[in-house]
Parts: C-alpha cells; structure tokens; sequence
C-alpha cells in the first residue's frame, strides 16, 4: 500500500466523524507492525474536552486488537488538506514506537514524516 493509498484510506475513515461542534472531520489509519490496519475517526462531546481524536481511535482500536508497536499513523481531514496530529495524539504515539506520520501536504500532496521530527526528545516508556 502506497502513501497516497494510505492517506486516501484515512480520508474515507473521516466520513465516519462525529464531529457536529467543529465541523472538522478527520480520520486516521494504524498501520500496526505485522501490517494490520485500523482506522479511527473523531467523535466529538457536548462536554468538548471529552472528544477523542481520530488518530486515538485508531491507536486505542489497534492496541485492543493485540498490537503493541505501531509503524505508521496516517492521519487525514475533510476540511482541511494539511492537518496534523495534535500533541495528545503524538505522545500517544511515543508509547507504541510509532516510526512515522503520513499527513496532507497541500491539495493532492502527501508526505511522510519520520517521527523524531513529529515528537522531538520524547518523554517514552523506555524511562521507566
Ligand atoms: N482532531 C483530531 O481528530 N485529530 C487531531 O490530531 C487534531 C484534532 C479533532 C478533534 C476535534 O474533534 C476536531 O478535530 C477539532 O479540533
């Protein structure tokens, strides 16, 4: 599966977004080490701070089903052709060695970040 496929599987996950306070429908896909994939999409609260990003779903999905190393998140948006995951999700990320992020990178680009330039000097489970 190719980037573009990639990013293209996440923005189809962004059509399952709960996201009527926003308006800002992203979805995500896990690409788990042995080659599963999960998606994910946010899904908003009237509560606001108890909404779940889109790569969430897609980490909590993919650790439930038994993976605990991660290579790829791809994350996607509806309405926005750069978006990037927020700090919450990228630290999340840190716990399952995420190696990199396919994101947008303007109309019809995508790119592919390697993570150490995502999350920078991480704080990880290996200080424990
Ligand atoms: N959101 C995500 O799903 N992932 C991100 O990395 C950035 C933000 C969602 C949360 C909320 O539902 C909406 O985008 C606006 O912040």
């Amino acid at each position: 599966m190719t980037d573009a496929d990639l990013y293209a599987e996440a923005l189809s996950a962004a059509e399952g977004a709960y996201a009527p306070y926003s308006n800002y429908r992203v979805g995500a896909v896990v690409v788990a080490e042995d080659g599963r994939r999960f998606t994910g999409a946010n899904v908003e609260n009237a509560a606001y701070p108890s909404t779940l990003c889109a790569e969430a779903v897609a980490i909590g999905s993919a650790v439930a089903a038994g993976a605990r190393v991660i290579d790829t998140v791809a994350v996607a948006c509806l309405d926005d052709d750069s978006c990037m995951p927020c700090g919450n999700c990228r630290q999340m990320m840190v716990e399952f060695e995420v190696k990199r992020v396919v994101a947008g990178a303007g109309p019809g680009a995508v790119r592919s970040i390697p993570f150490e330039e995502v999350l920078p000097d991480s704080f990880g489970p290996d200080h424990l």
